[in-house]
């Protein structure tokens, strides 16, 4: 709630002249959004002093006051960064909370700075500079992911373990193979993250507030000073657009939808039921009463993180959702979502970078789950079509039959003997042993993309490459 309610009915410095009092206290609170905008403190600086620049240069404003803006501005960086900056909800945002400072700094020439320009080019601007870095920022935390999956890969290209449908064991694999299916997953959202990076390239200040200026701006000027490609180009759409912020969280969302598959595995696969990875100590908790106990507290988290993620983008979706042309308050809103998902999105990736390097692999426990549930009947149904010329649908009955003796024996398939697989098909041979190992399944899967030990190295050497 308001801290205080006599403060605020002073009338306000920046449109005063309009308003004969303040806002009420409970105005002021639902008004103001500097307790979040203040984290674009950077970048809102960063744009004001290219907008002053064009300014100077198009003689809009002179040098002097250009020079004396500049230096204010400056200054007013480092007080922030310092930690020395008093922001105050009374100026409501950032935007106003940095140029009143600039006027007590330099006196009137700050009262030039905002010629041509509107808070709601200026928001807009900020936020998608602040979004912009957050995505490359992005970029590079899932490049750190891919590689720690690829290494992973690499040292398990060979490692058998069991590939799954359903949850029920399906056909052996390896367990290289199946991270770099994690590796296909996070390269999808690095080249989502690449995409948006070049879809919001574009500098919205000089739009103003929604109908563009007469002041003769250079609006290339300042795109290029931004690092910016080009400027937008429909001053109504800069003002009232927000999918640039709507697409960092669509990526955030599905990354992390990502993330929580992979989160939810290691959860399974760290059960002593499972056993197929040990979590190291430093990616993991114990509990206060159970002393035996290893928990996967960072993979859970990350597993719910996506539930927040979600929740931002489904929020800032129905914020935008059947807003009129321009800009309307409603998308102040707009900040907090995407600063939320943000935050853990990030923090999802870095504990799961860490997780996945740290684990220890359990091959011995993993080759020997590869082995049960019958999982190299594929491979006899197979070696039937090739061996002695069934058409597959007769080959799957046959194994099928071969399953449910072996199942009544309380055995695996390659424990049948000989006699009892020929009783089931005469054309059956010795030679068929060879094929139901799961070292000998795995091999021979080289089909492009398939699990063979090959091919997993052969689409680990593409990624590598691809960086
Ligand atoms: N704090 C505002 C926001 O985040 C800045 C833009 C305000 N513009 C306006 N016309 N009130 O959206």
């Amino acid at each position: 709630m308001a801290e205080n309610n006599t403060d605020t009915k002073s009338s306000n410095q920046m449109w005063g002249g309009r308003f004969a009092s303040g806002p009420d206290a409970i105005m002021e609170e639902i008004n103001a959004s500097i307790g979040f905008d203040k984290k674009l403190f950077a970048q809102d600086i960063r744009g004001s002093i290219a907008h002053a620049t064009m300014l100077a240069h198009q003689g809009i404003i002179s040098a002097e006051d250009k020079d004396k803006i500049v230096h204010g501005l400056n200054t007013i960086l480092s007080e922030i960064e310092s930690g020395n900056f008093e922001f105050s909800r009374q100026l409501e945002d950032i935007h106003m909370n940095v140029e009143a400072r600039l006027a007590t700094l330099i006196g009137p020439a700050a009262g030039r700075l905002h010629t041509a320009r509107s808070r709601n080019d200026q928001v807009a601007l900020d936020f998608r500079l602040w979004v912009k870095e957050e995505l490359q920022k992005t970029e590079q935390m899932l490049t750190g992911l891919i590689a720690a999956f690829l290494d992973r890969a690499e040292e398990h290209a060979e490692s058998v373990m069991p590939g799954f449908t359903h949850l029920q064991t399906a056909q052996p694999v390896t367990f290289g193979h199946h991270c770099m299916a994690y590796v296909e997953m996070f390269g999808r959202d690095r080249s989502r993250v690449r995409h948006a990076i070049e879809h919001l390239d574009e500098s919205p200040i000089g739009a103003a507030a929604l109908a563009g200026t007469g002041y003769p701006i250079d609006r290339h000027m300042t795109a290029k000073a931004l690092g910016f490609r080009e400027p937008t180009r429909n001053s109504i759409d800069t003002v009232s657009d927000r999918d640039f912020a709507i697409e960092f969280l669509s990526i955030a969302a599905i990354a992390g939808m990502h993330l929580s598959r992979l989160a939810e595995e290691i959860v399974i696969w760290s059960t002593p039921q499972f056993g197929f990875v040990r979590l190291s100590d430093a990616f993991s908790t114990g509990s206060s009463i159970m002393p035996q106990k290893k928990n996967p507290d960072a993979a859970e988290l990350v597993r719910a993180k996506t539930g927040r993620i979600n929740g931002s983008l489904v929020a800032l979706l129905t914020i935008m959702k059947g807003l009129p042309l321009a800009y309307s308050k409603d998308m102040q809103e707009d900040k907090e979502q995407v600063f939320d998902a943000a935050e853990s999105l990030e923090l999802a990736i870095a504990a799961m970078t860490g997780m996945v390097r740290d684990m220890t692999v359990n091959t011995a426990r993993m080759k020997a789950a590869a082995g049960s549930g019958y999982s190299t009947a594929t491979d006899l149904a197979d070696w039937l079509v090739r061996e002695a010329g069934l058409p597959f649908r007769d080959a799957h009955h046959v194994t099928g039959r071969a399953v449910a003796l072996a199942e009544s024996k309380g055995c695996d398939l390659a424990e049948l003997p000989l006699s009892d697989l020929q009783a089931i098909h005469p054309d059956i041979t010795d030679k068929v042993y060879d094929v139901l190992t799961v070292e000998a399944s795995v091999a021979s899967r080289k089909s492009f993309g398939g699990t063979a030990p090959s091919e997993v190295r052969r689409q680990i050497a593409f990624w590598r490459a691809r960086n």
